[in-house]
C-alpha cells in the first residue's frame, strides 16, 4: 500500500487518543492480513515473539471478515489469545487494500485470571508470564469499544483518502470508442461488433437492462455502411398493441377514427437504414406475424391499406428476456424467433465486469461534465464505494449515480466517498444527518486535523485556526473532544 501512514494527521490524533485514553497502538497491516508492521501493546509485543505466535492467523482472520461485510466502518474481534482486535478496512477499487487496527485489550466480560489461562493456551507461555501479561492489558467495556471503533474507522477512512486513485489504462484499442471497458466479456462484444458491422444480418441483442444494449445497437449502425441514413428506435412495450402497429407500419386515411390522413410508419422511415426493436420479447403474437413478414420479404401492410409497401431495412432487436425460453413456453414465434436470432450479441451486467467500474466512472465524469476547466477526480474513497456497490440498475444507474455526484460537487475538484449516495456504501464514516451535525462535524474535523498537526499542542492549534485559545478550549469541550 503506497501511502504514508505515519504522516497523516488524523491518523497521528487517532493513534495519541488511543495512546492516551486506553493504552492501545494504533497498526497498519496489508489488505491480507500480511506484514503488519506495529502490534498493539506490550501484550501483543510479547506475545508475538512467542515461537508459537498465531498473530499474523488472528489479523488474516480480520482481513477476511472485513473483505466478506463490504459495508462494515469497523469490527470487534478477539484474537487466538482471546484478546480484542479492533479492525477498519482502507478500501481500494481492487479490494481490500489494508487494515487499520488496534488490539491487545482484555475483553470486559473476561477476567484477568481467564484471559491469563486463553493468553497461556495461546502462546504456550509459563503461567505467570501469562499472568503478568493479562494484567498488563487493558480492560475494555463495551462503551469503550465504541469510541475505540469510531477512533479506528476515523484513521482507517483518513487512509483510504490519502490513496492515490489509479485507473490502470487499457490496452485495448478499437474504433468503438464510444464503447469502454476492458472485461473479458467486453473485448468480446467489441471484436464480434467489427465482424456484425460489415454483415447485413439481423442483429439480436441480449442483456439486462441498463448493459448498454442500445449503444450498441447505434454503434452497429454508426459505424456500418447504413451510417449516412436513418437509425429508428422503437420501444414494443410501450405502446398497445393497435398504436403499435400503425407506428410501426404507418396507417392510410380512414384506417380507424382519427386517421385522417395517410400516415408512414417508422418501417417507411428507417428505410436504407437501420431499425431498433428494443423489448422484441414483448410483441404481441398479431404483430410478430408482420414482423416476419417484413424479415421474409422486406414487405408489410400499412394498416388498412390494401398495397404492400416494400422497404430495405436493417433490423436490430433487443431484449432482457430470454427468447429461447419464450419460444419454448410458446410466447414467442420460432420461425421469428430464427429469423432475429442470426447473430447473437450478449451484453454482460456489470456484476460481471466490476473491474471496469473506475474506467466507467471516468468516462461518464468526463461526458457530464459542462463547466470549463478541468472536470473533478475521482477520489479513491469515491471509487471504493462504487466498486463495492452491486448496480441492479447496472451502467445506466451508475451513470446516473455519477451525475449526481457531479452536482452535489459543484465546483470541488474532487469527488470523494462522502459524496456517494448512502444507499449504495452504506452511511460513510460519521456521516452527518442535520445542518447543526454538520457544522459539528465539520468544525471537529478541522480542529482534530488541527491537533493532529501539532501532536496536540492546543496553544498551535488554535493559533492555525485563527482562534483564541480559550475559544479552542470551549470548543473541544462542546464537541466532546475533550480527553
Ligand atoms: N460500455 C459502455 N461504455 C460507455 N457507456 C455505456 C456503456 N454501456 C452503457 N453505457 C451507457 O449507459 C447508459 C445505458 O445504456 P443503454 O441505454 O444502451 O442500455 P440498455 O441496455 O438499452 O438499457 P435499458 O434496458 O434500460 O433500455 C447509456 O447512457 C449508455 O451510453
Ligand atoms: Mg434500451
Amino acid at each position: 500500500m503506497a501511502l504514508s501512514f505515519d504522516t497523516i494527521a488524523e491518523v497521528a490524533l487517532s493513534r495519541d487518543l488511543l495512546r492516551r485514553w486506553y493504552g492501545l497502538e494504533l497498526g497498519l497491516a496489508a489488505g491480507d492480513g500480511s506484514g503488519y508492521e506495529r502490534t498493539s501493546h506490550d501484550a501483543c509485543e510479547t506475545i508475538r515473539k512467542q515461537p508459537s505466535s498465531h498473530c499474523a492467523g488472528s489479523l488474516k482472520e480480520v482481513a477476511s471478515a472485513l473483505a466478506q461485510r463490504k459495508d462494515a466502518a469497523a469490527l470487534v474481534h478477539r484474537c487466538h489469545a482471546g484478546l480484542v482486535i479492533v479492525a477498519a478496512p482502507v478500501r481500494a477499487t481492487t479490494g481490500l487494500a489494508g487494515i487499520v487496527y488496534a488490539s491487545g485489550g482484555r475483553p470486559a466480560d473476561v477476567t484477568a485470571a481467564a484471559s491469563a489461562d486463553s493468553i497461556a493456551n495461546a502462546t504456550g507461555a509459563a503461567a505467570a508470564d501469562a499472568t503478568a501479561l493479562a494484567a498488563h492489558a487493558p480492560e475494555l467495556a463495551e462503551a469503550d469499544l465504541v469510541r475505540i471503533k469510531d477512533l479506528v474507522a476515523a484513521a482507517a477512512a483518513a487512509v483510504e483518502r490519502a490513496q492515490p486513485t489509479t485507473i490502470p489504462p487499457t490496452t485495448f484499442t478499437h474504433p468503438f470508442t464510444e464503447i469502454v471497458g476492458d472485461a473479458p466479456a467486453v473485448r468480446e462484444v467489441v471484436k464480434l461488433l467489427g465482424k456484425v458491422v460489415k454483415s447485413e444480418a439481423t442483429v439480436l441483442i441480449h442483456g439486462e437492462s441498463g448493459t448498454g444494449k442500445e449503444l450498441i445497437a447505434r454503434a452497429i449502425h454508426y459505424h456500418g455502411p447504413r451510417a449516412k441514413k436513418t437509425f429508428v428506435v422503437q420501444n414494443c412495450s410501450a405502446f398497445n398493441d393497435n398504436l403499435l402497429e400503425s407506428a410501426l407500419f404507418g396507417h392510410v386515411r380512414g384506417a380507424f377514427t382519427g386517421a385522417v390522413k395517410d400516415q408512414k410508419g417508422l418501417f417507411e422511415v428507417a428505410d436504407g437504414g437501420t431499425f431498433f426493436l428494443d423489448e422484441i420479447g414483448d410483441m404481441s403474437a398479431a404483430l410478430q406475424v408482420k414482423l416476419l413478414r417484413v424479415l421474409q420479404e422486406g414487405t408489410f401492410m400499412p394498416v388498412g391499406g390494401t398495397k404492400p409497401v416494400k422497404v430495405d431495412v436493417r433490423i436490430i432487436a433487443a431484449s432482457h428476456k430470454d427468447l429461447q425460453a419464450m419460444v419454448e413456453k410458446k410466447q414467442f414465434r420460432e420461425d421469428l424467433f430464427y429469423r432475429v436470432n442470426v447473430l447473437k450479441i450478449t451484453v454482460p451486467p456489470l456484476r460481471e465486469r466490476v473491474a471496469d467500474i473506475p474506467r466507467l466512472a471516468a468516462h461518464f465524469v468526463a461526458k457530464h461534465w459542462k463547466n470549463p476547466g478541468q472536470a473533478p477526480r475521482l477520489a479513491q474513497s469515491a471509487l471504493a464505494r462504487l466498486v463495492a456497490y452491486s448496480w441492479p440498475g447496472n451502467i445506466r444507474e451508475l451513470e446516473n449515480e455519477v451525475e449526481r455526484m457531479l452536482v452535489l460537487a459543484g465546483d470541488a475538484q474532487e469527488l470523494t466517498g462522502s459524496m456517494v449516495s448512502s444507499r449504495l456504501g452504506g452511511q460513510a464514516v460519521g456521516m452527518p444527518r442535520t445542518l447543526r451535525d454538520s457544522v459539528a462535524v465539520a468544525e471537529a474535523d478541522a480542529i482534530v486535523a488541527a491537533l493532529g498537526r501539532h501532536s496536540g499542542d492546543r496553544e498551535a492549534a488554535a493559533i492555525d485556526l485563527n482562534v483564541s485559545r480559550g475559544y479552542l478550549d470551549a470548543r473541544i469541550t462542546t464537541l466532546g473532544l475533550q480527553t
